[in-house]
């Protein structure tokens, strides 16, 4: 019923909405409603009531739950959401066992024991942040599964200019980047047999509203929050719905097999082409330049005889990341 309360009090921000007009819409006692409001302000929401006027909105707070996601979403997308996780990677491994879902979001507001790339810790232990996972179980042959990781990157990027008006770029295979500092990064995790996969986990985090001192030294040093570098404020579950849509998009053209879709926003955004890689190999490391991404998104690299070579993650380092913006 608190949730319908504030529905009408959205639709008329800005504006009171009469204590009787509520009792009527909703068929509830004016006692009630009086309750249902003190429980949402208990929750942050900012509303105000006023003798004969009734009660209006003061402010949108950054608020991270259930309803504030979905009243957001343009096309529909099953919701898993949590207060508090180790790690929406792990909650969403637990729970992709009996989703039947094609895609589905597992998303926290605080996250524990995030975990990054190379089974490095990921600094998500505050609400400044989006730290969602998707659990997507695709038809398609596990060689292809690069692909949705790199279209993963290019959903992140559209969905950060958009909502900031700001480029991003992306670093291969999927960290995002805005003027030479990471503000995301891309766990994906695969859970396939040889020729099938049984499912994929897409864990992103985005730095949102974190001020330099919330960030560790070493962190700071590389990464920064899009408030940091844009000085805007934006609502997390803003982010989250217009994200869940930017993957639905992509995820969606790689079923259809689109990749050249997938590709042209890759070209948009990337910083790593042209750049000087890296490539370890057998514990030696071969200086190459990275010219593009195959059909898989693998990385292809020229060496210094000209010879051209595809790549998976994990075998590359870039050695230097071009300043943009
Ligand atoms: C990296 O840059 O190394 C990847 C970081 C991925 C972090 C996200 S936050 C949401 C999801 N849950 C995790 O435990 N990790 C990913």
């Amino acid at each position: 019923m608190k949730h319908r309360i504030l529905d009408l009090i959205y639709k008329n921000i800005g504006s009171f909405v009469s204590g009787q007009r509520i009792c009527e819409e909703l068929c509830i006692s004016r006692t009630a409603v009086w309750k249902h409001i003190k429980s949402l302000n208990a929750e942050g929401y900012k509303i105000v009531s006023s003798e004969g006027k009734g009660y209006k909105l003061t402010d949108t707070p950054d608020i991270l739950n259930d309803y504030e996601i979905t009243r957001r979403l343009v096309k529909n997308i099953p919701v898993y959401f949590y207060e508090r996780l180790d790690s929406t990677n792990n909650k969403a491994k637990e729970l992709a066992q009996d989703s039947n879902d094609e895609i589905c979001l597992v998303v926290c507001s605080i996250q524990q024991g995030g975990r990054g790339r190379m089974g490095r810790m990921f600094e998500s232990a505050n609400d400044k942040g989006v730290w969602c996972s998707f659990i997507l179980k695709p038809h398609i042959e596990p060689e292809n599964a690069l692909l949705i990781t790199i279209a993963a990157a290019t959903a992140v990027a559209k969905t950060l200019e958009t909502a900031y008006e700001i480029k991003p770029g992306i670093k291969w295979p999927n960290d995002i980047i805005i003027k030479g500092k990471k503000v995301c990064g891309i766990l994906s995790e695969m859970n396939c047999e040889t020729n099938s996969i049984n499912y994929i986990i897409l864990g992103i985090g985005i730095n949102i509203s974190q001020k330099p001192d919330d960030f560790t030294k070493e962190t700071a040093m590389i990464a920064d929050s899009m408030y940091g570098i844009t000085g805007q404020k934006m609502l997390r579950s803003e982010i989250i719905a217009s994200l869940c849509y930017n993957i639905q998009e992509v995820y969606s053209a790689i079923l259809k097999g689109n990749s050249d879709e997938i590709l042209k926003n890759w070209k948009r955004y990337t910083i790593t082409d042209g750049e000087e890689i890296s490539i370890l190999k057998n514990g030696e490391s071969i200086s190459a330049k990275a010219i593009g991404i195959n059909y898989q998104g693998m990385l292809i690299a020229e060496h210094e005889n000209g010879s051209r070579k595809e790549y998976n993650s994990g075998e590359i380092s870039i050695k230097r990341i071009k300043n943009r913006n």
